[in-house]
């Protein structure tokens, strides 16, 4: 598992990544690192230790460095999906008209069966194959309310050394009998997930309160003792998704000024903590994201499907909230970074913003990892980062290899990859420098 790769490799390739935002910059394209014709040196520790032109590394290479030829294809870093279900893997793209039917119709009675150590493992296979199928190397991943389920995932991820954040769902109300924890238990099996969990190997937990209306204010408050006890540990909830779910949540916590609301007043916010859509905010909100550290994870392809609402990017880069683009995977409807690129960009436009493609790839890499507070360590193909990357091949249909003879910039580069890109351009996938996915085999 985390025994030292036989040598060192050396890939030759087109290599990007990023160092800056570009949506901060003025010259988006300092932003980006690129190198048309590259070397991508990966230790026997899994990390990387070179990254730069072809021409000036491969005359100084370690002996016995094993070389692989990538021409033509791009190596980048793998992606990352912050917000995500493994439980509903096997519910995608199931018919609703809206979230808290399809919670109802489909979410909670699949959810059921994650008590099953057995059927949780199986899933978790699944889902860790889809996902480097389609270029994720990290993801930030919701459980059941069972902690047999978050074991099942760690335990999968771990045999793997996949670089993976997870956690048990907490929730203690307003669903069924079969799927509530209590505050009590629920703190205790998370408190004992942190223990057996979190920095084993590459895994780390995250604490996961449903969403406000399925825990009481005693397990919000639990929540928020044991999130100031581990303030490493990450944070996952939802937030402001959906217009009834937001007049649910203000019958249910009359005293609190916003659905955000709730969740400061039980000492929630703060870096590490990502909420999931973050669609209906308002001003006020948006300036305690920021003033808190927290994150914003944007989800196009769910809040599509389950017509929740527009992502205000105009604003949320205004307020300069962390933010972070997700597949929310069942109720989004790709496993794909690539299609849910897709989605943002027109989300974007339909709320007057042009949102690049380069803007696109950063939040899916370099931008995750800053705002998960883990730069250097991930989403980059800097020295020193541990080597999860992908080989993408931008040439994978023939419309796409049409369209690549008629590209002027690496914008359009990106921006083409982003718009007709899927599972079929992720060539391999590399974790800890590892191939965990072989698009041929
Ligand atoms: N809100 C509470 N639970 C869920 C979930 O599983 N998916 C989505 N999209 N929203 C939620
Ligand atoms: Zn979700």
């Amino acid at each position: 598992m985390t025994t030292p790769l036989h040598s060192a490799c050396a890939y030759r390739a087109q290599l990007l990544y990023f160092v800056a935002d570009p949506a901060t910059l003025e010259d988006p394209t300092e932003a980006v690192r690129y190198h048309s014709d590259g070397l991508l040196l990966v230790n026997e520790q899994g990390q990387i230790q070179a990254c730069g032109d072809w021409a000036e590394l491969a005359g100084s290479l370690p002996p016995d460095t094993q070389q692989v030829d990538l021409s033509g294809k791009i190596i980048m870093p793998g992606m990352i999906d912050t917000h995500l279900h493994f439980p509903q893997t096997d519910i995608i793209a199931s018919p609703s008209s809206g979230l808290l039917p399809w919670l109802e119709t489909y979410t909670f009675p699949t959810e059921g069966r994650f008590g099953d150590s057995e059927h949780a493992r199986e899933v978790a296979g699944v889902f860790l194959d889809e996902l480097l199928r389609n270029g994720t190397t990290t993801a930030l991943v919701y459980g059941s309310v069972h902690r047999q389920s978050v074991d099942a995932f760690f335990e999968e991820s771990h045999e793997r050394n996949l670089r993976m954040i997870a956690g048990k769902v907490m929730m203690d109300r307003n669903c069924p009998d079969y799927l509530q924890d209590t505050a009590e238990s629920g703190a205790r099996d998370s408190e004992d997930l942190i223990k057996r969990w979190h920095g084993k190997g590459r895994q780390l937990y995250a604490l996961t309160p449903r969403f406000a209306p399925t825990s009481t204010p005693e397990q919000l408050a639990a929540c928020g003792e044991l999130a100031r006890a581990y303030p490493d540990v990450f944070l996952q909830t939802h937030v402001a998704e959906n217009k009834d779910e937001i007049k649910w949540v203000s019958e249910l916590f009359p005293n609190n000024r916003s659905y955000l609301d709730v969740y400061d007043s039980f000492g929630l916010l703060r870096p590490r903590a990502i909420y999931g859509h973050s669609i209906w905010l308002d001003e006020q909100d948006r300036a305690r994201m920021h003033d808190t550290g927290s994150i914003a994870a944007h989800c196009p392809t769910s809040n599509l499907f389950l017509a929740s609402g527009l992502f205000d990017f105009q604003s949320i880069r205004n307020s300069k909230v962390l933010h972070t683009l997700a597949t929310d995977v069942g109720g989004g409807t790709s496993f794909s970074m690539l299609r849910t690129m897709n989605e943002a960009h027109k989300v974007a436009r339909l709320n007057n913003y042009h949102l690049t493609a380069a803007s696109m790839f950063y939040m899916a890499t370099e931008g995750a990892a800053r705002a998960l507070d883990m730069q250097g360590q991930i989403g980059t193909l800097a020295p020193g980062a541990e080597a999860d990357f992908i080989v993408m091949d931008p040439k994978a249909t023939p419309l796409m290899a049409r369209r690549s003879t008629m590209l002027n910039s690496l914008e359009e580069q990106l921006f083409m990859l982003a718009l007709l890109g899927d599972d079929r351009c992720i060539q391999a996938s590399y974790s800890a420098g590892r191939c965990v996915h072989q698009r041929d085999h």
